[in-house]
């Protein structure tokens, strides 16, 4: 067992080795550019990122000429609506989305405001799903667009994208969603959705870092677009630059494998995961549960162990590599803009941790970071004044304790 156990699978995973080997031709053999039309190496390039493109299209419910790839989600994200917001100012400025957005698609919409975009944040319920009759309301005669996240990388809540889709076709607007935790993990179907764009990032997923995609499906509804970066016209002119064929072919890797082992891989973190809840609740109380029972992502832990702080208990977690709130989205250190659009209590939020398993989570690594926690737990709770203080709140409200 390697020391500190990983457990923060959704800041980033290990590449894969079987995706690894994949790649590796394309640093030394095959190192060619997919641009170079004249030759063998070119046309090798080519061909493999092509072949990589075709796969990931399948799996997402997208054709092979609609995925555009790019170095991440976060581009990925302030491409498509940076791009739209331009393309159709002339139908209209307004864009929903979430509170609980990740930082690139947030930042995006306020730096549209600055442009004259009118932006509107849903609030979600306190499992962090959106309200479908909210978004319903929410879109006026001016909305171009609706970016609503896949799953959240914080508490795993995965919204209800079909019902989602569906409001967005009724009334015409544009569905992108940011699908970044949610590729490689749980169905993703674009078509079944009503999507018409789709971001992710292969590190989520166990590709190498530095690559992504932006999936589109023009046979609905094809919008003006405009390029964030400019230059070869690679890309359908859509993301200019020289292809990473490495990455794409790591990303391509990625998914295939994903896909043909999912079923199993959610049964089995969600197993580990659930085994993990259920030890905490029972050796500690004051132990709360953030987001949803069902509808989460499998490898998605996120607990607020009452009465103790968050950085406090990772400070003494140093064998364990997890985090608090979003610490794959942000530097900055202000408590979770996730948590807090929850709006539960304020001690709740400053005592949650996030425990992301992984492909490679082993059994000995969850026996060892549930002891230890609970140890950890248990020790600071002991020196802590305020929480004797608290237990006397926990048992006169329910409301904290449950989720
Ligand atoms: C939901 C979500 N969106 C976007 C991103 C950004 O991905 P990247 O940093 O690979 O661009 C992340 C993670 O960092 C994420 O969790």
């Amino acid at each position: 067992m390697r020391i500190p156990v990983y457990m923060d699978s959704h800041a980033t995973t290990p590449v894969d080795p079987k995706v690894l080997e994949r790649m590796l031709p394309f640093f030394t053999q095959d190192f060619g550019n997919p641009a170079s039309r004249q030759h063998q190496y070119g046309w090798v390039a080519e061909t493999a990122v092509e072949g990589a493109r075709a796969s990931i299209a399948k799996q997402i419910g997208a054709l092979a000429k609609d995925v555009v790839f790019t170095a991440g989600a976060s581009e990925a994200n302030n491409l498509y609506i940076k791009g739209i917001a331009d393309g159709l100012r002339q139908q209209g400025n307004h864009i929903i989305t979430l509170q609980t957005e990740h930082k690139s698609v947030l930042e995006t919409c306020r730096t549209l405001e600055k442009r004259g975009c009118r932006v509107t944040y849903l609030g979600v319920d306190q499992d962090g799903f959106v309200r479908p009759e909210e978004l319903r309301a929410a879109i006026a005669a001016e909305t171009i667009l609706v970016s609503i996240m896949y799953a959240n990388n914080e508490i795993g809540t995965i919204q209800p994208m079909e019902a989602i889709g569906q409001i967005c076709l009724e009334k015409n607007v544009l569905f992108h969603s940011d699908a970044t935790q949610a590729v490689g993990k749980v169905p993703v179907n674009m078509a079944l959705m009503q999507l018409d764009a789709l971001s992710f990032s292969g590190h989520k997923f166990y590709a190498p870092k530095g690559i992504g995609a932006l999936a589109f499906r023009s046979v609905k509804r094809k919008p003006k677009f405009a390029p964030l970066i400019e230059g070869g016209g690679q890309e359908r002119g859509i993301r200019s630059g020289t292809l990473n064929v490495p990455g794409i072919v790591g990303l391509g890797a990625a998914l295939e494998i994903a896909a043909g082992s999912m079923n199993e891989e959610a049964a089995r973190l969600s197993g580990m995961r659930d085994r993990m809840l259920r030890s905490f609740e029972s050796e500690l109380g004051g132990v709360v549960l953030n987001g949803p029972r069902s509808a989460r992502l499998p490898q998605n832990l996120n607990v607020s162990f009452l009465g103790v702080e968050d950085t406090t208990l990772m400070m003494s977690l140093k064998d364990i590599a997890v985090s608090t709130g979003s610490a794959c989205s942000s530097v900055d250190p202000q408590p979770s803009h996730v948590l807090k659009a929850l709006r539960i209590p304020e001690g709740r939020v400053h005592s949650a941790l996030r425990f992301g398993l992984s492909r490679f989570t082993t059994d000995e690594e969850v026996d060892f970071v549930v002891k230890r926690v609970i140890e950890a737990v248990k020790q600071l709770r002991a020196s802590s004044p305020a929480y004797r203080m608290l237990q006397e709140t926990i048992h006169s409200s329910k409301e904290d304790v449950t989720p």
